[in-house]
């Protein structure tokens, strides 16, 4: 699994956009450069891109630029490896998920779109993810099924869009992959309306103590190398951002999670 399922990491739309200084459009006498323009402070010397990319929030460390790599590299072999696994272990949790979803739907983490084709008719649908590589397969897949489709580049802990603007949020096997997976379901709250639904498949901690070990050795591997997780489970944060969970189901030792969570009303800082 870990090979092509996983990791990630942020890099936010319009983080590169850097604005120049203020120029009016007066005569040129009478022109005001921006202070910013002007300043004699000494500049700060420049972060390398890894530095940049590199954020460290509540324990957690997200490097994006790697993760970005990551998918990117993987991003041709993604739908052979992922489909196997569909079929050995996460069975029908694609359309289970995806069935369930209604009007304005975003897919956090959308990679190459492997749910594109099952989504009911009538729903209006954006995918974000960190992944250019994965975003162009899934750009690919929505023309070949003739899918209006947004998709944009963007990191799951910290979405483009405002407050309240989806009645429903998907994400299958993104959580097993994102960096902060508790800042991303944060977000997944703030950008659902009040009632509306998240629907989250992924694989999680087992429910026996011997598959958790074993889970925890393969975690001291995959986190490193390919960012995949084993051991969360998604299902012990929803409370805490407000989710209430309406429908459960926890199958091959306890190692798949389907859920789908109510969203309470929205409460700004
Ligand atoms: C295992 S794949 C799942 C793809 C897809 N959801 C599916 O069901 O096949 C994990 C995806 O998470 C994306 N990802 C990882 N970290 C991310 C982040 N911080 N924000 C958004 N996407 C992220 C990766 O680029 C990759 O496409």
């Amino acid at each position: 699994m870990t090979a092509g399922l996983g990791p990630g990491g942020t890099r936010f739309p319009g983080a590169e956009v850097c604005p120049g200084p203020v120029v009016s459009h007066r005569p040129l006498s009478h022109r005001v450069v921006s202070r910013r323009a002007v300043s004699h402070r000494p500049r700060r010397p420049q972060r390398s891109p890894r530095a940049a990319s590199v954020r460290h929030t509540r324990g957690v460390t997200t490097d994006s630029a790697r993760w970005q790599r990551y998918w990117d590299e993987h991003a041709g072999d993604y739908d052979r490896q992922m489909t196997a696994w569909d079929r050995r272990l996460f069975g029908d949790s694609r359309t289970w998920a995806v069935s369930r979803a209604r009007g304005d739907v975003l897919e956090v983490a959308v990679g190459t779109g492997l749910n594109l084709p099952l989504y009911p008719e009538g729903t209006r649908l954006t995918g974000i993810d960190i992944s250019s590589g994965m975003l162009d397969r899934a750009r690919d897949r929505a023309a070949q099924l003739g899918r209006d489709v947004t998709l944009r580049h963007a990191g799951a802990e910290r979405l483009p869009s405002p407050d309240a603007s989806f009645d429903t949020v998907v994400c299958t096997f993104g959580l097993c992959a994102i960096p902060d997976h508790d800042a991303a379901l944060g977000e997944m709250a703030r950008v659902l309306r009040p009632g509306g639904r998240l629907i989250l498949v992924d694989h999680v901690a087992g429910s026996s103590r011997v598959v958790r070990l074993l889970q925890r050795l393969l975690e001291t591997v995959t986190v490193r190398q390919a960012g995949e997780h084993f051991l969360r489970r998604p299902f012990e944060l929803l409370a805490g951002h407000g989710f209430d969970v309406v429908e459960r189901e926890r199958f091959k030792a306890g190692l798949v999670e389907r859920l789908v969570a109510t969203a309470g009303p929205v409460t700004s800082p």
